[in-house]
C-alpha cells in the first residue's frame, strides 16, 4: 500500500493542534516535519518544541527531515522530541553510512535525502544503509512550490536498485505531490508520497487519503 505523509510546514500554524488531530483522523500513514536552519536552505521553520508538541497530539510516525547544514548535532534533541525516524541530506554528509548508525543505535530509524540536481547514482551506494530514501522534487526550502519532474528519473534508477538488491529501504517523495501527479510519482517507484500544501489546502482531506493509498 502507498502510504501518504501530510508536510505539517503546508499546514495552519493558528490552529495546528486541530490541523494534527483532524489529519489523524483523516487516515494518514505518518507525518513528515520539515526543520530548516536558514544554512542549509534559505528558511527557518521550527524546532524540537514543535515537534514534541505534534508528538503528543497524534501517536502515528514522526518523520523528522533535517534540512539542517550540521544535522548530527541536533540528532539528540529531535529523538527526544519524539522523532520515530530522521532524515538528512547526502549533500551534508556525502558519506552518510556513520549516521545512519548513529540513529540507529538511538533507537529511530534512518533516512537519507537528495536534492534534485544530486544524481541518482550518487545516492544507490548507500541505501543499504539507510530505512528511507526522501527524493526532493523541489529545491528544498519553502512549501508550494511545482513538481521537478526529473526527480522520476532518481525514483525510477533508486527503485531498481532496491529491488535488484532485495533491500528493505523506502522511497518517499517530497516536493509539489499532489492528486494531479501522485500516480505518476508511484509508477516511478515511490512507497510514500509526501503532501504538503496538496495535503492541507484540500477540502477532502479523507478522499485524497484513500486517492494516494490505492494507488
Ligand atoms: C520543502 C519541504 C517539503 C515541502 C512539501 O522544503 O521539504 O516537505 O514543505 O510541501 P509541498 O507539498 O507544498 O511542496
Ligand atoms: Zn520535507
Amino acid at each position: 500500500m502507498v502510504k501518504i505523509a501530510p508536510s505539517v510546514l503546508g499546514a495552519d500554524f493558528a490552529k495546528l493542534g486541530e490541523e494534527i488531530r483532524d489529519a489523524d483522523k483523516s487516515g494518514v500513514d505518518l507525518f513528515h516535519l520539515d526543520i530548516m536552519d536558514g544554512h542549509f536552505v534559505p528558511n527557518i521553520s521550527f524546532g524540537p518544541a514543535i515537534v514534541k508538541t505534534i508528538n503528543g497530539l497524534t501517536d502515528k510516525f514522526l518523520d523528522v527531515h533535517l534540512m539542517l547544514a550540521q544535522p548530527e548535532k541536533y540528532f539528540e534533541p529531535f529523538v527526544k522530541a519524539g522523532s520515530d525516524s530522521i532524515t538528512f541530506h547526502l549533500e551534508v554528509h556525502p558519506d552518510p553510512t556513520r549516521y545512519a548508525e548513529e540513529l540507529k543505535s538511538m533507537g529511530i530509524e534512518a533516512g537519507l535525502s537528495v536534492n534534485p540536481d544530486t544524481p541518482a547514482e550518487k545516492v544507490l551506494p548507500y541505501l543499504e544503509h539507510f530505512d528511507l530514501l526522501l527524493v526532493m522534487s523541489v529545491f528544498p526550502g519553502f512549501g508550494g512550490q511545482s513538481f521537478i519532474e526529473t526527480a522520476l528519473d532518481t525514483v525510477a534508477v533508486a527503485r531498481k536498485h532496491v529491488d535488484d538488491n532485495n533491500l528493505s529501504t523506502k522511497i518517499a517523495v517530497d516536493g509539489g505531490v499532489d492528486a494531479s501527479n501522485a500516480a505518476r510519482v508511484v509508477e516511478a517507484g515511490a512507497d510514500i508520497l509526501v503532501m504538503g500544501s496538496a495535503f492541507f489546502n484540500s477540502d477532502e482531506r479523507g478522499a485524497l487519503v484513500k486517492m494516494v493509498q490505492a494507488l
